[in-house]
């Protein structure tokens, strides 16, 4: 990936990903999240059935720069969610992941959505300061503690894993 305009992506085009992509896409979630085997939230199901409401980033070369797999809810029509979003970590600070998410808002207001929801590991304090910067609130609720200096609820997932539930108004 080519960095311009001092170190920041310029030459970024947007599309909504098809299942065609999946496997593109799946083969960089571990490497993107430093490591961590998160692939396995990401099956083939988001690429054959959320594509409406997800979005994928490419350099003028074709290089993948990021994606956001998202959704509105079912239950509750008035919120979408973001499932998983990412950008090239030789990308970062580029404004990629910032672009991904103001189409995915896009994409919610038209769908009559009046909140968009994320939920991320507090320990993850890039995720927190990006999502905190897009205007996203830390639910600080009931049942919520400071795990990592961010209102987080313990064992949120699985009973053991812990999340900051995010909340951003459209
Ligand atoms: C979190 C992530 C998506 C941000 O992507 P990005 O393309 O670098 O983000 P952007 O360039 O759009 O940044 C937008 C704003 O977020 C904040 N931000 C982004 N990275 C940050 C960092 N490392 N430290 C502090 N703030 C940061 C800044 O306010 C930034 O604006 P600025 O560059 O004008 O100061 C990226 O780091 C990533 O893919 N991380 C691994 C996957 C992950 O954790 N995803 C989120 C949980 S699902």
């Amino acid at each position: 990936m080519t960095p311009v305009d001092g170190g920041r992506l310029a030459e970024v085009t947007f599309r909504r990903p098809t299942e065609a992509d999946y496997e593109r896409v799946v083969r960089v979630v571990d490497d993107w999240w430093d490591g961590r085997a998160l692939h396995v939230l990401l099956p083939r199901l988001w690429f054959q059935h959320f594509t409406g409401t997800s979005w994928l980033a490419e350099t003028t070369d074709g290089e993948l720069a990021g994606f956001l797999v998202g959704f509105v809810s079912p239950d509750d029509p008035g919120v979408a969610y973001c499932h998983m979003i990412a950008s090239n970590p030789n990308g970062r600070r580029s404004r990629v992941a910032r672009r991904l998410y103001e189409r995915f808002f896009e994409d919610a207001r038209a769908a009559g959505c009046h909140e968009v929801h994320a939920i991320t590991w507090p320990g993850n304090r890039v995720s927190v300061a990006f999502h905190r910067s897009l205007g996203f609130v830390a639910d600080d609720g009931p049942g919520s503690q400071n795990l990592y200096g961010t209102p987080a609820l313990a064992g949120y997932d699985y009973g053991t894993e812990d999340r900051v539930h995010f909340v951003r108004k459209l």
